[in-house]
């Protein structure tokens, strides 16, 4: 299955997307407030573990095209770890430096809340990102998704001592985004 809004394309991996994941994914600007994948085999076994997850549960971090070339990974997941607020489905976004400041990231972003809610069903969406990852917290905001201090957590798979390791956490409820459908995309189905 694709996704489709305006400019993009959300769709499952294909092989031409490793060498362009792995080059955003060693661009230090992309990484700054994200665990580090810094082998080419550690970037590969990520794409891995999408196409896994998207055969297990119907969704997964989706490549991202625009005019037919890759730009990036914006999509859904179940998240894997444990904490307050788990269990739960988490949205991410990682868009190419090259590509940034362009609206990729929430255009695509309304697309796969649209499928999570509208077809997948999730009773809540969540975020998370570094206090100081002020980029991603502004498509949280831009999503309509809401913060509550009290809802900051400690990540368990960043190690203690890492400034990473404190984050906040954004949510959206069905409800909410129901009432407030701003988006325009479509699906095609294949
Ligand atoms: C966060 C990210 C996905 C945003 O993607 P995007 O498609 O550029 O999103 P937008 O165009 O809506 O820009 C979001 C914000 O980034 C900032 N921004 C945009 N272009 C920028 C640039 N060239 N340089 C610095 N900041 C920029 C702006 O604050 C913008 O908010 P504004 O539109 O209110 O001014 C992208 O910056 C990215 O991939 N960052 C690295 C990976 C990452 O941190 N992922 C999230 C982990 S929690």
């Amino acid at each position: 299955m694709r996704i489709v809004s305006d400019r993009l394309m959300l769709r499952p991996w294909q092989d031409a997307d490793r060498a362009p994941f792995a080059e955003m994914s060693a661009d230090p600007a992309v990484m700054q407030y994200l665990l580090p994948l810094a082998t080419r085999d550690a970037s590969d076994a990520w794409i891995d573990r999408q196409m896994a997850h998207l055969a297990a549960h119907g969704f997964c971090f989706w490549a991202v095209e625009a005019d037919g070339g890759f730009v990036g990974t914006v999509g859904l997941g179940r998240i894997g770890y444990t904490a307050h607020f788990t269990p739960a489905v988490e949205i991410g976004w990682r868009i190419a430096r090259a590509f940034w400041g362009l609206g990729y990231a929430p255009e695509a972003a309304r697309a796969a809340l649209r499928f999570g809610f509208e077809t997948a069903a999730c009773p809540e969406i969540v975020a998370n990102a570094g206090f100081d990852n002020d980029k991603s917290q502004r498509v949280m905001a831009k999503l309509g998704m809401s913060r509550d201090p009290a809802d900051d957590f400690d990540h368990p798979r960043v190690p203690e001592g890492d400034p990473l390791r404190r984050q906040v956490l954004y949510r959206l409820r069905r409800e909410n985004w129901l009432r407030n459908p701003t988006q325009s995309e479509g699906e095609d189905g294949s």
